[in-house]
């Protein structure tokens, strides 16, 4: 199934590309227009603005709920009839220590708000808590696709594996520009794209 886009494109293979374009060059945009700094680290209405931010140019649910119930790997994402007080709860969760911080991302990740783009734009968000609380972020070259999708996977019963993988990846490189834009570009392998360099767009 194609996704509805805002591009007219109706072949899937087509469609992932322009997405990893346009999106890339987005990402690009946040971090160079200094945009990103004006998110509010921790809130869904943060999430919210990130996502908008990527893909308002391709899809006409960027930044919005969900109104399907979707899964993956045999788990299913927070049903919509919940969503919406699941986010309330997230947003009320502290984020002053390391743990305090995984813990929450864990529960967004529960939630998967958005129908697309669920893993990449909230991974942006977790650096952005880890900025603001932490003075740190997570150098994503250090992570392993197959451990990280993995910690992932088994984080919804036991967070202690990511907790293990992400704090091993911390860097105090926060304003490192080449760093952000090598996370972009690993952050999207994860999610098997990786035709364009986000710095060379
Ligand atoms: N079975 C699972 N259980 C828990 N979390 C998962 C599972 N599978 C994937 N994830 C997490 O969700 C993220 C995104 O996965 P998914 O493909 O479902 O979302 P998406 O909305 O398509 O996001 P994107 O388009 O950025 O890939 C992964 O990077 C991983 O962090
Ligand atoms: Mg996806």
């Amino acid at each position: 199934m194609v996704l509805e886009n805002k591009l007219g494109i109706t072949d899937q293979v087509t469609l992932a590309k322009e997405e990893e374009r346009i999106s890339k060059q987005k990402a690009k945009a946040l971090f160079d227009t200094g945009d990103i700094d004006t998110i509010k680290a921790g809130t869904f209405a943060g999430l919210q603005q990130i996502h908008c931010y990527l893909f308002e140019d391709i899809y006409p649910f960027a930044g919005k709920l969900r109104e399907v119930n979707i899964s993956k790997g045999g788990f299913r994402f927070a049903p919509v009839m919940y969503l919406k007080a699941s986010l309330e709860h997230i947003d009320a969760m502290p984020q002053s220590s390391f743990n305090e911080i995984i813990e929450k991302y864990v529960e967004m990740n529960i939630a998967h708000p958005f129908r697309e783009g669920n893993g990449r734009a909230t991974r942006i968000w977790l650096d952005l808590i880890f900025k603001k609380e932490l003075k740190k972020v997570v150098d994503w070259n250090r992570v392993d696709k197959e451990s990280y999708l993995l910690a992932m996977e088994r984080s919804v019963i036991k967070d202690v594996e990511l907790k293990v993988l992400l704090k091993d990846a911390l860097t105090n490189q926060i304003d490192d520009r080449s760093l952000f834009m090598k996370g972009i570009d690993v952050s999207y392998f994860y999610e098997g794209y990786s035709t364009y360099k986000t710095e060379e767009l």
